[in-house]
């Protein structure tokens, strides 16, 4: 689907369906007044109406769709007022349909429109790929969703369209990744998509193979791959790298293409969603793609432990030490807290680039959903500057994250008696040990590790936007933090 902007009048415009927005506190002038029983319509935020004009205006269709109260307009609700929109278009089958940008007090016409067509876009996603048994008809996507905006607004809302347009395609990449099964999505295949998408921005990629990460000591991600036939890569793609002055940032995904738990394996129930375990990994490149769409004016290299965990003849086993990249070494009490380990040797290696920051995204932990349920991220820093500015793009961008502490005391959970570290403690502040253990290995630079694993998966539709399945969580966070970064 593509998203214009036209400046006009949408009451004179021809269109199959024309979304109008409605407030609460403005009931609809005529000629729309005159189309509706006034008892029927409210405005009330997501409040529906579609209405057949019958030449009353050019529009075939019009869908009143309610923005609740104009004096506490909410973004958020833009976006899914979008998506509400364009699956009633696709409801009914037409090929393009126009919305008027609303007027939103507080916002400018760039966010609104970002916002839209974020929503739109992210409420078109499905996830066909699999699905035989669908007729074309309804695997028919629509073409074009025209913005129709104030005269003096019609530059912004193009800028808004650009920005929320590369934000929406990062994450159904991103959600694409996540959804896509383990037989078909490996570690090879994740490394794949990642060349593909270097390749189509023209970005330098390393992969690396078991061989090569032997050679460089890239202990942890091959004692975790070691008991798959599915064997692990590590993959490098830099943006920027020609702008000597722009800060480097390394974003850092957790890339287990499938989590069994290997000898520690997981309980057979809900084992199948463990395909979603690289979720970082699927976020970073997403909002790599997002960021080079947008030509962001920084040094950003994306980094991705991919591995598949695996109880296999090979596998590697609890008792066993570990000697990682950083030639720090680990006890492994449980196989199952493997995306510590894989990330060991990725925070290690993302030293080398001397980053302004780290950022990894990690479906780390059961323990964040216990801690914060399925609707803020777990985050994690050791520097205040960093956490805060996530903690402000999150909030900018509807994916919120919250802080959960670092003390030393965690930091002591996470020592080994035999080794330096550890991989489990124990159940209580499992989130935290988690990420304690990964505060080991990113020596003195600012870092800051976001646990996604309550996040990145839904079985509901918590949102028009959000469909079930793969959210795509991290990175419309991540695109923000980079754009706040440049500014
Ligand atoms: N991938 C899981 C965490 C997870 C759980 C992600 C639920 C998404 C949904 C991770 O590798 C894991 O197994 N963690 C263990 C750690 C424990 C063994 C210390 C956990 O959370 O139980
Ligand atoms: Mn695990
Ligand atoms: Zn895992």
């Amino acid at each position: 689907m593509r998203v214009t902007v036209t400046a006009g009048d949408p009451l004179t415009a021809e269109a199959d369906l024309l979304v109008l927005g409605s407030w609460e506190e403005e009931p609809p002038a005529p000629p729309v007044a005159d189309l509706i029983e006034p008892g029927d319509w409210s405005g009330k935020a997501k409040q529906t109406l579609l209405i057949y004009p019958r030449g009353v205006i050019p529009a075939r269709r019009v869908l009143l769709i309610g923005l609740g109260k104009r004096s506490s307009p909410d973004i958020d609700l833009l976006r899914e007022v979008a998506a509400i929109a364009t699956q009633r278009a696709r409801d009914v089958k037409v090929e393009r349909f126009a919305c008027a940008l609303p007027v939103v007090p507080e916002h400018t016409s760039e966010t609104v429109a970002a916002a839209l067509t974020e929503g739109s876009l992210l409420g078109n996603y499905r996830f066909l790929e699999y699905k035989t048994d669908i007729k074309p008809e309804e695997r028919r996507d629509i073409d074009e969703l025209t913005l129709i905006t104030l005269p003096d607004a019609a530059e912004e809302a193009m800028r808004g369209v650009a920005r929320g347009g590369a934000i929406a395609r990062g994450v159904n990449l991103a959600r694409d990744l996540a959804n896509l099964p383990p037989n078909v999505l490996t570690p090879a295949q994740l490394a794949e998509r990642a060349r593909e998408l270097a390749i189509a921005f023209d970005l330098p990629v390393t992969i690396l193979g078991p061989a090569e990460m032997r050679e460089q000591g890239f202990g942890g991600i091959l004692a975790v791959g070691q008991g798959s036939a599915n064997e692990p890569r590590f993959i490098v793609i830099e943006y920027g790298a020609h702008d000597t002055d722009a800060p480097t940032i390394c974003l850092v995904g957790k890339g287990m293409t499938f989590d069994s738990g290997g000898i520690s394996i997981k309980p057979a129930e809900n084992m199948d969603a463990m395909k979603m375990d690289m979720s970082g990994a699927a976020a970073v490149l997403g909002a790599l793609h997002a960021i080079a769409e947008l030509r962001l004016p920084l040094h950003v290299v994306a980094l991705i432990g991919a591995a598949e965990n695996m109880p296999g003849a090979s596998a590697y086993r609890p008792g066993d030490i570990l000697k990682t990249l950083s030639g720090k070494t680990i006890e492994v009490l449980n196989t199952d807290a493997e995306g510590r380990i894989v990330l060991a040797d990725a925070l290690t290696y993302a030293q080398r680039y001397n980053p302004a920051a780290i950022i990894d995204l990690a479906t780390l932990t059961g323990a964040i959903g216990v801690a914060l349920g399925p609707h803020a991220i777990g985050l994690f820093a050791n520097d205040d500057i960093l956490a805060q500015r996530l903690l402000r793009a999150g909030e900018a961008a509807g994916e919120r994250a919250w802080q959960l502490p670092l003390w030393q005391p965690y930091r002591e959970m996470v020592k080994s008696e035999i080794a330096d570290v550890r991989n489990a403690a124990g159940r209580q502040g499992g989130a935290i040990t988690a990420a304690a253990f990964l505060n080991a290995f990113v020596g003195d630079y600012p870092w800051a590790h976001l646990d996604i694993a309550s996040t990145a998966w839904t079985d509901s539709k918590p949102k028009a936007y959000q469909p079930k399945g793969a959210t795509g969580v991290g990175v419309r966070l991540l695109v923000q933090a980079l754009r706040n970064w440049t500014e």
